[in-house]
């Protein structure tokens, strides 16, 4: 069924994937920047209430106050209202680095740190490359091409399993597993669950239990692995590494793994298929960086701007605060909507307008403050290479089918991007 677009805040829910699948959500976020820009959603039967933020200057004022606004608290807009559920949704809370408040949090990114610098970033260029070119050497035969499948998931994906150094034959698990992690409110990666059962709130928990489980399962091999014998990779530097004198318990290694997984490959996926669809649906644009390569660097940025990969990111407030006049009880959670602020029209001119020479550009697709994206020094490598050599090599490739997104509130998914290699 198709829910009908809301004219006003009150009846804005962004819980609703549907609207995120449809390609919709903008529309929402605009009504809420217009009418509610802090907008309360109380929840109801499953899930407890939460704040959508929606404005740049409130995530701005959020993600830089650790000490107010927890991420050891829930970094999800989700908070089911059943006990047993709340308990099992918050199991990673405080565990992972993207899930933990200072001091601890400031003391796990300096370990891991190292690996994560332009230095230690710029040596990958060359793997990169290779990997890149080897992709595209891949479907050059071919006229058409699913380019999520046969490409743009291929990349980050090899790239942070070699990171981790993980053998190829387990690749594509990673790739099985992540999309029911992170995907499991769609349909598609619900594939534990009886045909007739999909969709449902139950599909969606019992898939990323599924896939979470079997991740851990996974890494625990690897784990035990490294610890025989220690070698030139990730998870190596996790075991070898200590934290105020203790070593890292293999519960943290372990959700280490968990969280580098999925957020060096679905996010990074997203952006490479999101901004082949930019430009092809802004085939001016395309043009133009056709005929001038230097645009590139700002090109990617105007696709990270543009496509937003993470859709949301939650905290929950340790103290009753103010937010833009709206009062924020202590416990209660506020939802960062990275779309919406990376189209705030305070902050960039015109910003429904893709234009890939767009400056400035302090989108905030990374996050800002404490948590920005550790790996986005990767992730915008990997689109730089990406594009330089799909354009280079096949300045023609075109759409040839409908977009298929992802059934998420968390990530600005594409599932299936039909393109033809020259146009028909
Ligand atoms: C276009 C690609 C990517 C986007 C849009 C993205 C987005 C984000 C965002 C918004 C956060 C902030 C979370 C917060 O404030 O709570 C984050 C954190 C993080 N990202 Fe990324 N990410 C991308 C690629 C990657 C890659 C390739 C890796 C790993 C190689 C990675 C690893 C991480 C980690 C470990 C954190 C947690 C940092 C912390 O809590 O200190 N990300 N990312």
């Amino acid at each position: 069924m198709t829910a009908e677009m809301p004219l006003h805040a009150g009846d804005v829910n962004l819980a609703d994937e549907d609207f995120f699948a449809r390609g919709e959500a903008h529309a929402l976020f605009r009504i809420l920047r217009r009418e509610a820009p802090v907008h309360w959603n109380p929840g109801g039967e499953l899930l407890r209430g939460w704040w959508d933020i929606t404005k740049y200057e409130d995530v701005l004022f959020v993600s830089r106050h650790p000490e107010i606004f927890s991420s050891e608290r829930g970094i999800v807009m989700f908070e089911p209202v059943d006990e047993n559920q709340r308990a099992l949704a918050s199991q990673g809370n405080g565990k992972m680095l993207i899930t933990m408040d200072p001091p601890r949090h400031v003391r796990l990114r300096r370990l891991i740190n190292k690996g994560f610098t332009p230095r230690a970033v710029a040596v990958w260029e060359p793997a990169i490359r290779k990997i890149t070119g080897e992709l595209l050497d891949g479907v050059a035969g071919k006229a058409r091409a699913d380019f999520v499948i046969d490409v743009a998931s291929q990349l980050p994906l090899a790239v942070i399993c070699e990171m981790m150094g993980l053998e190829k034959k387990d690749w594509p698990l990673m790739f099985q597993l992540t999309n029911k992690v992170l995907g499991a409110g769609d349909p598609e990666y619900q594939t534990d669950v009886p045909a007739a059962q999909r969709g449902t709130a139950d599909a969606a928990r019992v898939t990323n239990n599924l896939g979470t489980m079997q991740m851990f399962g996974f890494f625990a091999q690897v784990l035990q692995a490294r610890r025989a014998e220690v070698r030139q990779d990730l998870v190596s530097v996790l075991v070898d590494s200590e934290m105020g004198g203790d070593r890292l318990s293999d519960e943290d290694i372990l959700w280490f793994c968990f969280l580098l997984i999925l957020a060096g490959n679905e996010t990074t996926r997203n952006a490479i298929s999101g901004g082949l669809l930019a430009l092809s649906e802004h085939p001016e644009q395309k043009a133009r960086l056709l005929a001038d390569r230097a645009l590139l660097p700002s090109a990617i940025e105007e696709i990270l701007r543009w496509v937003s990969p993470v859709t949301h990111m939650a905290r929950v407030a340790n103290d009753d605060v103010e937010i833009r006049g709206q009062q924020v009880a202590k416990g209660e959670r506020v939802v960062m909507w990275y779309p919406s602020v990376n189209r705030d029209e305070d902050v960039f001119p015109e910003p429904d307008r893709f234009d890939v020479g767009r400056s400035p550009n302090e989108h905030l697709a990374f996050g800002i403050g404490e948590h920005f994206c550790l790996g986005a020094g990767f992730a915008r490598l990997e689109l730089l290479v990406m594009f330089d050599e799909l354009l280079r090599r096949f300045p023609d490739i075109c759409l040839d089918g409908p977009v298929e997104r992802l059934r998420s509130t968390f990530i600005g998914g594409i599932k299936h991007l039909p393109v033809a290699f020259a146009p028909n």
